[in-house]
């Protein structure tokens, strides 16, 4: 006898009626995510330090804008907020050896990193157990889960953005809410470019040599990966099929992790 195969098509990815909240939205791999996201049909706040890049995408994307210093983490213990998404992405870099790494660009980077999208996760978690339906994702790196020489203020804040994010994985699953993460390699942003010129400074190479001889030493995938493909794994988790994905780590870092 033979079997009838039933195949139904794919529900079409959409966002329609949600809100996303995503912060650095204004440049690079969140300003890829808002436009994303956007055009599946969320309504996206940009948060971000440069208002005037905010205001802009904001308003070429029919959502808000919200200019702020996300490494003020004083001012956002009071914070409630409304939101179905929530994408922590603003970061930056800081590249020096632990001997002469400057202290306070270390704290930078843990407040603007890691307990910053601690106070947002805590702001906006009572409205999503309230609805039944909450996504966090976080943007993490690739140093949330393998280390390199220099980056100690980054990959210290991305391994603790691992633990926030299965920490909240836990507690949200009863809710309806999930939080993941996503682990890209190297992105072709403006964060980049900056550390390809920090690394050729500090190791006294050109730029192109810090790119094949630093960063794509152990992708298998040779070549940097584009903020649109980072933006295509994220509106995917944001998706209600992605409800079983919870406490997860999602890399696409060109098989670096493998090793
Ligand atoms: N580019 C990469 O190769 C790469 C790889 C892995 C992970 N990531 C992560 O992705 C995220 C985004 O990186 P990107 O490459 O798109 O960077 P980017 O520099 O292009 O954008 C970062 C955004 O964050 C904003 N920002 C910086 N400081 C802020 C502050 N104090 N308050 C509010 N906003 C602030 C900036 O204004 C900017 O719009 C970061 O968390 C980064 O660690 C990047």
């Amino acid at each position: 006898m033979t079997e009838t195969k039933t195949t139904s098509a794919p529900a079409e990815a959409t966002l329609a009626g949600r809100t996303a909240l995503i912060t650095g939205g204004a440049s690079g791999i969140g300003l890829a995510c808002a436009k994303k996201l956007s055009a599946q049909g969320a309504t996206v706040t940009v948060a971000d330090l440069n208002a005037q890049l905010a205001n802009e995408v904001a308003q070429s994307l029919g959502g808000k804008a919200w200019a702020v210093d996300l490494s003020d983490t004083k001012a956002l213990e009071e914070l409630s907020l409304d939101t179905d998404i929530l994408i922590n992405n603003a970061g930056v870099q800081r590249v020096a050896p632990i001997h002469e790494f400057d202290p306070e660009a270390w704290r930078l980077i843990h407040r603007l990193m890691l307990e910053s999208p601690f106070l947002l996760i805590r702001a906006v978690l009572p409205g999503m157990y309230q609805r039944g339906y909450g996504r966090i994702i976080n943007l993490s790196s690739v140093h949330g889960l393998r280390a390199s020489p220099f980056k100690s203020a980054y990959v210290s804040a991305k391994h603790g953005l691992e633990g926030l994010s299965k920490v909240t994985a836990l507690e949200g699953a009863e809710h309806g809410v999930t939080s993941n993460c996503v682990n890209p390699g190297y992105v072709r942003t403006a964060l980049v470019e900056k550390q390809i010129a920090d690394q050729a400074k500090l190791h006294g190479i050109a730029p192109a040599e810090v790119v094949e001889k630093i960063m794509l030493t152990e992708a298998a995938v040779k070549r940097l990966v584009e903020p649109e493909e980072v933006a295509s794994l994220v509106a995917w988790l944001a998706q209600d099929e992605a409800g079983m994905v919870t406490g997860a780590s999602y890399t696409m870092d060109g098989g670096w992790s493998a090793r």
